[in-house]
């Protein structure tokens, strides 16, 4: 009879059950693995055997045994290295060296030549999946422990050694489940990040400061333009600072993320603060969306719920620009494999800062431009269409006066800021409680725009001769109502007053 032990396999940021069979039989020495397996599980088999004679075994390779492996379901594509353990223990079963149940367990684990066990990718997920599915227990590396920890209601059995799984499930080692402190505290306290800067390093700039606040305060896409060395990248730096932590539920969103993506650190097993990305311009596609193989999250993704920080915009290569489209759109990206389809989640807030031309001094009353008319065009060509549709906030970042640049500024601004910015989202995702998913006003769709943002006969006046002179698409019309409820919550009003929208509108103008 061949022994089953269950094992996962991560395809994206979902996870599905994978039963290991495990055929042994005396007589030619030989050792297959079949299911879809990719090179990795190939070579697993090499890393199993020493692992095996390391924790003074019998190893496969020292028996005249046959060895056949399948990995079910066989349509699967399966990769990567954590069937090492479960491969490992099924055989100690199947060659009798060992004697354990292994019903109701999962068990992944990748292993070294010495036996010891090495962190693996996506644990937390595969808890998830795991106690979705009715399984008591998992066993995987102690280093994972805590992340799949996370999940309430299955037990959680970090292991350090193939020697130490096989004496626990043989009950000649009592291993306590690990446990995650901040599973029961519902409410997240921000990590001190000492390299974050604070607004008030930054002199003078209160218009753009005014607008990382909405931003930050509703999740709305921002575009700093400016001439070199204003504080754009400092401002959109600083703008971490104004972020309030993560709520429970948004943080197991993004530590999955974190997890498939192998980023997370045993210390560091729950991500509180909101993610901030920012990816050079030299980046392909798949590096802003996803994709390779094994399927990787894309920049996008790494940054939901936080910040997607893209400096000097136009620098970007247009098709790279282009994908975003759909994304931001959303609030989450298909990546199509050759046999499957994942859909990663990626809400994050745009913003992205650039100079007016490629020598930064285009429009500058002072400087003159040493662009040709050509160059200029080709730069600002980047900064039209589709993509700036869905920017919210366009701000002018300019130069300064050195009198400006010397006065003093108020300590610690980013601290009031931030109290500001989490109250309004306090009151949106009060507002939005019946939508699952959406927690800022930037993520209204249609239907709550209309129920949530109404306004009176005086701001439709406006509104409609911004929209009628062609100032305004359909689509900058609902970013204008969104933004202006924002404005709105931060002064905590119920109704958005004129002044919020006028507000609105001045973010809206391009140039
Ligand atoms: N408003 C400001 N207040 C204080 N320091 C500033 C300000 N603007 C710029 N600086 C100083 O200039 C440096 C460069 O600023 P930053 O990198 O933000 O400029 P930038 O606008 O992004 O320029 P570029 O367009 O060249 O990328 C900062 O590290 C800081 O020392
Ligand atoms: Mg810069």
């Amino acid at each position: 009879m061949p022994i089953k032990i269950f094992s996962a396999a991560l395809n994206g940021l979902d996870a599905q059950i994978i039963e290991a069979e495990i055929d042994a039989s005396y007589g030619l020495r030989c050792f297959n693995i079949v299911g879809l397996a990719d090179k990795t599980i190939q070579e697993s088999k090499e890393r199993i055997s020493a692992a095996i004679k390391s924790s003074h075994l019998k190893s496969p390779s020292s028996q005249a045994i046959k060895l056949l492996v399948s990995l079910a379901p066989a349509g699967l594509k399966k990769e990567g290295s954590l069937y090492d353990l479960p491969i490992a223990l099924g055989y100690l079963l199947a060659s009798k060296q060992a004697l354990f149940t292994a019903k109701y367990r999962i068990i992944i684990g990748e292993l070294s030549l010495d036996g010891i066990l090495r962190p693996i990718r996506g644990s937390l997920i595969i808890a998830a999946k795991a106690k979705d599915e009715g399984f008591k227990e998992i066993i995987l590396p102690q280093a994972n422990a805590k992340e799949a920890a996370l999940i309430e209601g299955i037990k959680v059995i970090g292991v350090k050694t193939l020697a130490d799984a096989l004496a626990y499930l043989e009950s000649r080692l009592d291993i306590l489940p690990t446990v995650s402190e901040p599973q029961s505290s519902k409410n997240l306290s921000l990590d001190k990040d000492p390299l974050s800067i604070d607004l008030s390093w930054i002199q003078g700039q209160e218009l753009a400061k005014r607008a990382l606040e909405v931003a930050a305060a509703g999740g709305h896409n921002l575009l700093m333009e400016g001439p070199p060395g204003t504080g754009k990248t400092l401002l959109a730096k600083a703008m971490a600072s104004i972020l309030p932590p993560l709520s429970f539920e948004e943080s197991l969103e993004v530590t999955k993320i974190y997890s498939a993506s192998g980023l997370l650190l045993e210390n560091n097993f729950i991500l509180k603060n909101r993610p901030f990305r920012a990816p050079h311009h030299t980046a392909s596609s798949a590096a802003l969306i996803g994709g390779g193989n094994p399927l990787m999250p894309g920049e996008i993704t790494l940054a939901h719920r936080g910040i997607l920080f893209l400096d000097e915009f136009p620098e970007f290569h247009r098709d790279v620009l282009e994908s975003l489209r759909q994304p931001m759109e959303e609030g989450a990206v298909s990546i199509l494999r050759s046999n499957s389809r994942a859909n990663l989640p990626a809400r994050f807030t745009l913003v992205a800062a650039a100079n007016p031309c490629p020598c930064g001094n285009f429009n500058d009353p002072e400087k003159e431009c040493s662009c040709v008319p050509a160059q200029i065009l080709k730069y600002r060509r980047k900064l039209s269409g589709p993509i700036m549709d869905r920017i919210d906030l366009f701000i002018k970042v300019p130069q300064i006066k050195f009198e400006k640049l010397t006065a003093k500024e108020n300590k610690n601004q980013s601290e009031k800021i931030k109290e500001k910015v989490s109250r309004a989202r306090t009151i949106q995702k009060e507002r939005l409680v019946k939508i699952p998913g959406i927690f800022t006003n930037s993520e209204m769709a249609v239907p709550q725009i209309e129920e949530f943002c109404q306004i009176d006969g005086e701001s439709k006046e406006i509104l409609k001769k911004a929209v009628n002179s062609g100032k305004l698409s359909a689509r900058g019309f609902h970013k204008v109502l969104k933004v202006s409820r924002t404005i709105a919550d931060l002064e905590n009003s119920a109704e958005i007053k004129n002044s919020h929208i006028m507000e609105a509108l001045m973010y809206r103008q391009k140039t």
